[in-house]
């Protein structure tokens, strides 16, 4: 069993870009929308749940922030009276990228109508994408004052990809699907956005424990936590930034990147800035390589070999007063918990238990030099404001005494 240390502060440094903006106003709209967010044990992937289809039936499906728009495994057992294709050359079709537009040979039925446009929804965990057909059909999910969830609110249009059975291939037990969060007009932000008239932003709050229930804010604060924290009054900002490459597995041409990079300058260790190679914290705007992303779909952050030498040394240093214990993979640094006890920050690492440095080695020539992994944010809270183009970073919620599993998930009346 290994637990692991959440080490060196990333100091986030800035770079200015105005991008996408959502829309105006009108009555009875919910103030914003809330959905819980856990950790599967096994797989290490973040699920929330959703209700989709007429009658309403909950989905467990992952988190991606990479995932261009939602979609669920069609074939088995999808009953829905509100399920509607997309139309060939349909306005759907355009706001969903479609490429395809043709016919379907196998069994008529949800996820193969003729006539329809599709996509190529993918699985980053296999690298597999396949064809799917675009629908729309009824997605609720309950509002939120930001303190409690209240009631159900619904977009009867919901778009989103169907997708065949085997896509769901190695994800977690009981997932129907991959819940897209990225920049794209149809990733599940921008469409509750649009649809609930709110400025595009959400904010993730990842569980740090497989048994506690983190959440996913859609819309403005507060993110209160338990005992009335709101995490909405620690957050400090950094410019997001466009890729001007698509980093998608597969991507039409001449597509920026839907992912969510910003400009990390230097990370420091014990207050210490450690020695970088600036050029790869950088985008190379033609080749879209380097550069800083954040990802729900990797475990740990990832770091380009280069960059993950220079902070295990740095780590290494600092810790040079700590037995080492043999390491267990991913990593390549651990510690008897023992000794740890005034250098993290974070649950207990009792002794005899391996406390290992969380961190993994990208390789030579990752396309992204730092991806920065699930782990890396749990108890913390991070709000994607796609409408003032900036991500915000609470520090650890730990220091404000709550954690991620802190909503009050209890409805209110
Ligand atoms: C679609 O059209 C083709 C050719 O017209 C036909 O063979 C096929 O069965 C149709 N599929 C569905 C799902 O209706
Ligand atoms: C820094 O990284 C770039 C991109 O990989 C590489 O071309 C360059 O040689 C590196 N510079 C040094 C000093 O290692
Ligand atoms: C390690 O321990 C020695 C002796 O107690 C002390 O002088 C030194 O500063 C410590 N080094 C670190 C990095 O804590
Ligand atoms: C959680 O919210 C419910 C409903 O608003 C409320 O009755 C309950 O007291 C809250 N729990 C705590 C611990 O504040």
């Amino acid at each position: 069993m290994a637990t692991c240390i959440n080490a060196p502060s990333l100091a986030i440094f800035f770079l200015l870009l105005p991008l996408l903006l959502s829309s105006p106003s009108s009555a009875a709209r919910p103030h914003a929308l809330i959905a819980p967010l856990t950790k599967d044990p096994k797989t290490l992937q973040y699920l929330t749940r959703l209700n989709q289809r007429t009658p309403s039936l909950p989905l467990n499906l992952v988190v991606d922030l990479a995932g261009r728009y939602l979609w669920v495994n069609c074939d088995s057992n999808y009953v829905s009276s509100t399920y509607r294709p997309a139309p060939c050359r349909s306005s759907l079709c355009s706001l969903a990228s479609a490429v395809s537009c043709g016919k379907c040979y196998s069994s008529p039925g949800i996820g193969c109508y003729n006539n329809t446009c599709g996509v190529f929804p993918n699985n980053p965990f296999t690298g597999t994408s396949t064809y799917g057909e675009i629908g729309v059909d009824t997605l609720s999910l309950p509002s939120t004052d930001g303190l409690t969830p209240s009631s159900l609110v619904s977009d009867p249009s919901f778009i989103f990809s169907c997708a065949p059975s085997f896509l769901t291939s190695g994800l977690a037990a009981g997932v129907a699907g991959i819940a897209g969060f990225s920049r794209t007009r149809v990733a599940l932000p921008s469409q509750l956005a649009t649809k609930f008239e709110f400025h595009s932003r959400f904010a993730l709050c990842l569980p740090s424990n497989p048994r506690s229930t983190g959440a996913i804010f859609f819309g403005p604060g507060p993110y209160n936590f338990l005992p009335d924290i709101d995490a909405s009054q620690s957050l400090i900002y950094t410019p997001l930034l466009t890729n001007p490459i698509s980093t998608a597995q597969i991507y039409n041409g001449g597509e920026p990147s839907y992912e969510y990079f910003i400009g990390v300058t230097a990370i420091k260790v014990g207050g210490t800035a450690v020695a970088l190679n600036k050029t790869l914290l950088t985008i190379n705007k033609k080749t879209g390589y380097g550069g800083t992303k954040i990802s729900t779909t990797v475990a740990y952050t990832t770091l380009e070999t280069s960059i993950y030498k220079s902070l295990t040394t740095a780590f290494s240093a600092a810790l040079a007063n700590v037995s080492r214990v043999a390491a267990v993979a991913p990593f390549d640094l651990c510690y008897d918990g023992k000794g740890l006890g005034s250098t993290r920050v974070g649950p207990g690492v009792p002794a005899g238990v391996r406390g290992c440095f969380g961190f993994v080695d990208g390789g030579s020539l990752p396309r992204t030099s730092i991806v920065i992994g699930g782990y890396q944010l749990e108890d913390n809270l991070v709000e994607f404001d796609l409408a003032n183009s900036r991500v915000g970073f609470s520090s650890t919620l730990l220091f404000r005494r709550t954690t991620c599993s802190n909503f009050n998930f209890t409805s209110s009346p």
